[in-house]
């Protein structure tokens, strides 16, 4: 078990935060703030006991220049909207100088400072140690919210832990407890769904879950890997060809293992990788030539379903089909809507699964909707994230002493022995 910022004293302390507000942008206005919202909580409870606050976040990848089209400033403005209290922020390009530390030492309890985005410097993707240094000169602890940003070892995700102590706010808390729990301790049945284009990009995941799970589904782009591996024809649909043995070995593996291994039996195909193509539905052993895959049929949907109905447990990464485009997103909603009409747990891992569940609307009808994509694909891989790794355990209560075990065993049984002799008497 991680420490969190409910086992430290919290009242006057100065805390540096290391949150993902790596959102959406579209000219400079913030399209998505979920992940703005899921650091909510945990800034709250810190201002409600006292913690001075300044939040470190990184913005896409300007690759350690200060470039404006990055900044975090549209964040700081939402975020004292969301809080409903002004957060300062300190735009500055170097991330931490003079007036930052000063900025940082003169906070109020509950006051907070968002800093620029941390990526502004090369030294935080180098995990720079000096770098690192300076971050936690502004605090005595970290808290570590940025689930999305933990499977980075960087700077203000990994590096700043060697200088101050390191908790959890309470959204890492919860991705790893859905997360750990639906992957080494689910209620089953246990069902994966795996989907988006490359195979090669879930292999890791794939093997992992497979020793885990009882049934997994494939769908989306990755599926016509599949066909090319059972032999089928696959037309111009997109094909990983790197990943084709890697599939038809999966297929051995999985049936050797008793784990049922679900494709879709269907495709909506098109001329063209457009919306407006023409389109029709086929079997997956009838795909024309001058034809694509761009989602799953529905005789493949009612099979998911079908395959879907009894699980206690389903974790869901990929989308079924080109969700985007809305002539080809029924399969990927009709995933969501089995989820959302599921009694299982549901636990869907970030990226473009849960993009499309916000999209389609079925975002709060999920037990877990993970805020990290590459994080959580790596979570289901069962790597050690870095930025998790650097937590601080909570101690565990002391063992008992072997000898004092014996000892109490041996006056136990001293104990039992005149009795046995008065019983003799
Ligand atoms: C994400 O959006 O997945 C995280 O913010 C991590 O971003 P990165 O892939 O640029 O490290």
């Amino acid at each position: 078990m991680k420490k969190t910022v409910r086992d430290i004293e919290l009242e006057g302390k100065r805390v540096v935060m290391r949150c993902d507000f790596n959102v959406p942008m579209q000219d400079g206005v913030i399209t998505d703030d979920t992940r703005i919202r899921a650091a909510l909580p945990t800034i709250e409870y810190l201002k409600e006991h006292g913690a001075k606050i300044v939040i470190m976040s990184h913005m896409g990848r300007p690759k350690g220049e200060a470039k404006v089209e990055f900044t975090l400033a549209p964040v700081a403005k939402r975020l004292s909207e969301l809080l409903g209290t002004y957060v300062k922020f300190a735009g500055c390009p170097v991330v931490v100088d003079d007036a930052v530390r000063q900025a940082a030492s003169d906070l109020q309890n509950g006051e907070i400072l968002l800093l620029e985005n941390v990526r502004y410097r090369k030294e935080e993707t180098d995990n720079d140690a000096a770098f690192a240094e300076d971050l936690a000169s502004l605090g005595e602890v970290f808290v570590q919210e940025a689930f999305g940003t933990s499977h980075r070892a960087h700077a203000s995700t990994a590096g700043i832990a060697a200088y101050i102590p390191a908790v959890s706010g309470f959204l890492i808390e919860k991705e790893v407890k859905y997360l750990s729990e639906a992957v080494n301790d689910p209620e089953r049945p246990f069902v994966a769904i795996m989907g988006g284009a490359k195979v090669k990009d879930k292999i890791p995941a794939i093997e992992n879950l497979l020793d885990k799970v009882d049934r997994l589904i494939i769908g989306g782009g990755m599926a016509y890997t599949f066909y090319k591996a059972m032999g089928y024809e696959i037309g111009t649909s997109l094909l990983d060809e790197t990943s084709v043995d890697f599939a038809a070995d999966l297929m051995k593996r999985a049936e050797e293992k008793g784990v049922d291994l679900v494709l879709p039996v269907d495709c909506v195909v098109a001329k063209e990788f457009d919306n407006d193509s023409e389109s029709q539905i086929c079997s997956r052993d009838e795909i024309p030539d001058d034809m694509m895959g761009m989602d799953i049929g529905p005789k493949s949907v009612e099979l998911f379903k079908e395959k879907l109905a009894d699980a206690k447990t389903i974790v869901w990464n990929g989308p079924m089909g080109v969700f985007e485009m809305p002539n080809f997103a029924k399969g990927t909603a009709a995933v969501a809507q089995a989820l959302a009409d599921s009694s299982a747990v549901t636990i869907i891992g970030g990226g473009d699964s849960a993009a499309a569940a916000q999209q389609l609307g079925f975002a709060d009808k999920m037990t877990h909707i993970s805020t990290g994509g590459g994080a959580s694909l790596e979570f289901l891989e069962g790597k050690d994230l870095p930025g998790i790794a650097v937590i601080e355990d909570m101690e565990e209560p002391e063992a008992e002493p072997e000898e004092a075990a014996e000892e109490t065993e041996a006056v136990e049984t001293e104990a039992e022995e005149p009795e046995t002799e008065e019983e003799e008497k």
